[in-house]
């Protein structure tokens, strides 16, 4: 395709056709120059291909396909390489199925556990948000077709989800919110990216020049195509002109009309039209040159590896006295609904037709897991309406009393997380609290199964021995819990977010949702665990926690060197040992401890980590590689990653509450920064160089506890050590009043530009 060519050749009318869609999943084709519309389809843990009736809260029936885990699942595998391989998946479906571009991944930090679309986010963690992400991008991309890294950015609730300002400081926008897409748009270089519906600081993300070209292409060097979230445009022609190439779906030609008159009239250069049909063309040539067809798509091969990745994801998060797995004989009462029917996937845009589903009850059933135990069942609940009902309550008990061992299918329903709205509260259903009060009273050998989306309370926690958590697991979940409950599978998930006990300990508690339009990030940098670790506040279950069968053990933790300057890469090696019975996996997790004397920062971050297997008594190496990044932090005055000098540790541990090895690293930074002095910059800040502190000695000579104040009962009030500190918080401007009458505002306005003449950085 000569793109070049054709745009050359193309009316005005044609070229702002291409602004917005075709129809509800394609973009614009222009017989006349022969150029084709692809087709876009959500994602993302499935495809969502609707052939007629398109809408975009997954109200309307799509083809029939295959419901991976959510990401709140596949986040928790803290695994790449499943990632991509769960993305390699999807990208065959898409190939089958002449999707160019699978709607997903969705990347928005879990800022609060209430926002309904948690499930379908990856982490309350920038970095493992990212990696996760990108890998998957990586994996859906193999195959040729490309992914729509959303909701571009800071769209973190749902609750006005296209009318709010998410205000967020530069900090905890560059370090948490932005930094998720960063990564994962710097490694996976996904083929779009779909803005968000919010206003960003004020302006929409659909016409925001900051995020969608200063930050996304100048900065970051994206050069794919940048979409609009299904209804997200504002005005059409700031976003046009702002870097917003795609309005979906279209708004029948009104917002193309607005595009071609603007540039009739010269308010929006006709070269700017030409560079966003340009960035179309180059996406529908760059699906048109690979796209296969006759891909074979097997729904069951990928309904197995929809279970074999479930199975990697799932979180134990409970096993006293070793109550799991279960011994694969006696009685064993399934109890709760989702026993026979999971709930496996979200709801919204994202809801996959599934081809086959199976439930726990039916994979026990199943002669290929083996399961010899006998298996009895008792609904316990209904989750169409949170109604207790004793009838059936009293018939699980009976069960319950019946069993050997009792296992409740728990979690939330769909009416609880959606997204379109967000949860009103942290807790379960009553009718499923009052259910498991009433079995454990009979049956202390309980394991609570949980399907949820995200992080609930759980006030019956002391009270079972053993907590599986599937999440939202995919179509396939039924067969992962059984392999996992009787050990076929040993759990090897960890948590891609904190469970805080009580929702009011949430860091976003007082600000979220924010009120009417303005949804304020008060909390700042201080986003799940680095507010609770910063705290030190108890949580129920801390970021990166996850329980195995067997247990691990670290040694022989290594640095590549003690010191690091910016620039650098630093290797960290630490041995893994498994030291239980049974063979399992460990997710090693890097954290940097940036000193705590300065600059607010949070006591760990994560920046790595590594997933490996272990047979019983084996060890093995784990080696990370981290380079400037993991120490710098976002300078709000120079407006760059900067890295501060200090001394750092670097911590390995299988939680950020359990870390198991640590060293320290001397850090040297080369990133100087302009330093600026003003009429109110305090003495301390000045006294830092010599230099600067020569200048403005001259006028401490009548400063009131200076050499006026020497005498006996002077120096009995007030020792040297007391003035010096006094004096080091004092603004220079001070000397006005406390200089002894020697002091002028011209003095004062001198000396200040003096120093900064001297333009010092540091
Ligand atoms: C969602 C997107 C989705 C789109 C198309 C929107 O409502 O926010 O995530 O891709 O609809 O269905």
């Amino acid at each position: 395709m000569d793109i070049k060519k054709i745009i050359s050749e193309m009316t005005l009318e044609e070229k702002a056709s291409m602004c917005s869609g075709q129809d509800f999943w394609h973009t614009q084709a222009v017989e006349r120059l022969g150029i084709p519309a692809i087709m876009v389809s959500d994602g993302p843990h499935g495809l969502r291909k609707q052939d007629e009736g398109g809408d975009n809260l997954g109200v309307n029936d799509s083809i029939k396909a295959v419901c991976f885990p959510a990401a709140c699942a596949t986040s928790s595998s803290f695994d790449r390489e499943l990632l991509a391989k769960m993305g390699a998946a999807l990208g065959d479906e898409c190939q089958h199925e002449g999707v160019a571009v699978l709607l997903g991944p969705a990347v928005n930090i879990k800022r609060s556990p209430l926002c309904g679309r948690n499930f379908e986010y990856v982490s309350e963690d920038p970095y493992l948000a990212s990696q996760m992400a990108g890998s998957l991008i990586k994996g859906v991309q193999s195959k040729k077709v490309g992914t729509s890294i959303k909701h571009f950015a800071v769209n973190n609730q749902e609750y006005r989800r296209m009318t709010t300002d998410s205000q967020v400081d530069e900090r905890a926008f560059r370090e948490i919110y932005l930094a998720a897409f960063e990564g994962a748009i710097k490694e996976g270089e996904p083929w779009t990216v779909m803005c968000s519906y919010n206003k960003i600081n004020g302006v929409y993300g659909s016409e925001n020049k900051t995020t969608l070209t200063d930050i996304l292409r100048d900065e970051w060097g994206f050069d794919g195509l940048v979409m609009s979230d299904w209804g997200a445009v504002n005005d059409r022609v700031a976003g046009v002109a702002a870097g917003l190439d795609l309005e979906m779906p279209p708004s029948f030609g009104e917002n193309d009309k607005l595009v071609l008159e603007a540039v009739k009239s010269g308010k929006l250069p006709e070269e700017v039209l030409d560079r966003l049909v340009e960035r179309i063309l180059k996406l529908v040539e760059k699906y048109e040159s690979s796209k296969a067809p006759d891909t074979a798509w097997d729904m069951d091969a990928d309904h197995e590896l929809a279970r074999e990745t479930e199975a990697e994801c799932a979180v134990l998060l409970k096993n006293e006295d070793r109550i799991l797995p279960i011994p694969n004989d006696g009685t064993i009462a399934f109890i709760g609904k989702y026993a026979k029917k999971p709930r496996f996937q979200g709801g919204g845009s994202s809801h996959i037709n599934c081809h086959k589903t199976e439930s726990a009850l039916e994979a026990a059933a199943d002669p290929k897991y083996g399961i010899k135990a006998k298996i009895i069942y008792a609904q316990g609940y209904d989750d169409k309406d949170d109604v207790v009902d004793e009838g059936m309550i009293a018939e699980a008990v009976q069960a319950a009393m019946k069993a050997d061992k009792a296992v409740i299918f728990a979690g939330l329903p769909d009416s609880f997380e959606s997204e379109g709205y967000d949860r009103k509260h942290m807790s379960m259903p009553g009718c499923q609290l009052k259910l498991i009060d009433e079995v454990v009273k009979v049956q202390p050998n309980t394991v609570v199964v949980l399907h949820n989306g995200s992080p609930m309370e759980m006030p019956w926690l002391d009270k079972v021995p053993g907590v599986l958590e599937m999440y939202l697991g995919g179509q396939a979940v039924g067969g992962a819990t059984i392999e996992l409950l009787f050990g076929r599978k040993n759990p090897s998930g960890h948590l891609a977010e904190t469970f805080p006990l009580k929702y009011e300990d949430n860091p976003s508690y007082l600000f979220f949702p924010g009120k009417k339009d303005v949804a304020e990030y008060r909390e700042g940098i201080y986003v799940g665990y680095r507010y609770y670790d910063k705290k030190n506040m108890p949580v129920m279950f801390p970021f990166g926690f996850g329980l195995s069968y067997t247990e691990f053990e670290y040694h022989d933790m290594r640095l590549s060197s003690k010191s690091f300057t910016e620039g650098e890469e630093l290797t960290v090696t630490a041995t893994v040992k498994n030291i239980g019975k049974v063979r399992g996996k460990a997710v090693a997790q890097l954290y940097v401890r940036a000193p705590q004397d300065g600059t607010d920062r949070a006591i760990r971050e994560l920046k790595g980590f590594v997933k490996t297997e272990l047979n019983p008594g084996e060890s093995k190496t784990v080696s990370f590689t981290i380079d400037s990044r993991a120490f710098a932090l976002w300078d709000t005055e120079v407006h760059k990653w900067v890295v501060e000098d200090g001394e750092y540790v670097i911590e390995i541990g299988e939680s950020s509450r359990d870390i198991k090895a640590s060293a320290a690293v001397a850090v040297a930074g080369t990133g100087k920064r302009p330093v600026r002095f003003s009429y109110t910059t305090p003495m301390a800040d000045i006294f830092r160089f010599p230099e600067c502190k020569a200048l403005v000695e001259p006028l401490l000579e009548g400063y009131i506890l200076g050499s006026d104040a020497d005498g006996e009962s002077a120096a009995e009030a007030i020792s040297t050590e007391m003035q010096e500190a006094m004096l080091a918080d004092l603004p220079l401007k001070a000397l006005l009043s406390f200089g002894g009458g020697k002091v002028t505002n011209q003095m004062l306005w001198d000396v200040v530009d003096a120093m900064n003449a001297l333009e010092i950085e540091a």
